[in-house]
């Protein structure tokens, strides 16, 4: 129906990549995704032992075999230092050839380096021109431009900036929009600004296959643009989050001792490190039922999704609104 830089690399129908998620993205929807010939991926953090991380890969890898016309599916890698399992993760990765990578926040040259010496692809999310130029120069096969009002880790820019100054300025590498693409339309829109395709995240929380609490996916369903909010409070990083109760309580800054702390040099790594592992263990209560205390990762896209759907039956959507918006739409 449509061909892009995108779907031409992967050999993918619908230029869609379903987003690596924290706690949220499993082999389950990685699977949902490929067969139904989209990309599908998960962070390696979801799978911290090393034994389990192997098992999925292997699940993976065999689910790729055995389904016809598959899509193809890829792990996202944080690669900042402060990440205790980059090493280990990035090796059990390139030992079962994981056809292709997502990283966020660090250097990926190593996570480049290994992954092409078998023809892997490995695609980094930057929000800005600097670091987008920096991951080309190392060899990125892809950049995903990580916008406004994304689930997560939103940039400051809006995709209608970001996507036409990379490609100006990156013009031979597909770039990818990630923030606030929940409909057909808003991919039809990315895909005139430039963009290969869409990195989808928020939308696939309301689905039957996502494995967090019904909970979190009404309130994403419930929520509206203003009910999103950024807050420091998760992992030191700015995240986007759903304005809970909780979230009102506990504030959305870190005071003024631990941002001493994130910032001295002698402290800084260890710091992070204890903040995050204080982030993750918040966050792995909230998508578990019964909790009150919840701190609910989405995007602005909230603001479209009205309805808990299968993950088939949320790819078909966007692919007819996708058709209809390039056929029938005047302007
Ligand atoms: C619940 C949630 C968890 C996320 N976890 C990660 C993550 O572990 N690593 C990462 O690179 N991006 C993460 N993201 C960002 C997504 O990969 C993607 O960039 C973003 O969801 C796209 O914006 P959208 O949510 O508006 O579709 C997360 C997003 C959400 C909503």
């Amino acid at each position: 129906m449509i061909s892009t830089k995108l779907t031409e690399l992967f050999n993918i129908d619908l230029p869609i990549i379903m987003a690596p998620m924290f706690l949220v993205s499993d082999e389950n929807m990685v699977k949902a995704a490929v067969k139904n010939h989209i990309i599908g991926t998960f962070p390696t953090l979801n799978y911290r032992e090393t034994a389990k991380l192997d098992s999925v890969l292997g699940n993976l890898n065999q689910f790729l075999k055995n389904t016809k016309n598959p899509g193809t599916y890829g792990v996202n890698l944080i690669t900042q230092k402060s990440n205790p399992y980059y090493k280990s993760h990035l090796k059990v990765c390139i030992e079962n050839k994981v056809p292709f990578f997502i990283t966020s926040l660090g250097n990926p040259e190593e996570v480049i380096k290994k992954a092409h010496s078998y023809g892997a692809k490995v695609f980094c999310d930057v929000t800005n021109l600097k670091h987008a130029e920096k991951v080309a120069s190392l060899g990125a096969d892809g950049i995903i431009a990580v916008g406004q009002g994304a689930g997560g880790h939103a940039g400051p820019e809006p995709l209608q900036i970001l996507i036409p100054l990379l490609k100006q300025n990156i013009p031979d590498i597909p770039v990818i929009a990630a923030g606030g693409i929940s409909t057909g339309n808003a991919l039809h829109s990315v895909l005139i600004l430039g963009a290969a395709g869409a990195s989808v995240g928020t939308s696939f929380i309301a689905t039957e296959e996502a494995p967090v609490s019904s909970d979190y996916k009404n309130a994403i369903v419930n929520a509206k643009t203003e009910d999103i909010v950024m807050t420091e409070r998760i992992s030191g990083t700015p995240s986007t989050i759903i304005n809970t109760a909780y979230a009102k309580k506990i504030g959305y800054k870190q005071n003024w001792i631990e941002r001493k702390l994130s910032s001295n040099s002698k402290t800084k790594k260890y710091f992070k490190m204890l903040v995050q592992m204080k982030g993750m263990k918040k966050l792995e209560k909230s998508v578990k039922p019964g909790n009150y205390k919840n701190l609910w990762i989405a995007g602005k896209s909230v603001q479209f999704i009205d309805q808990i759907l299968s993950i088939e039956n949320l790819i078909l959507k966007m692919k007819i609104e996708l058709e209809n918006s390039i056929t029938q739409n005047k302007f």
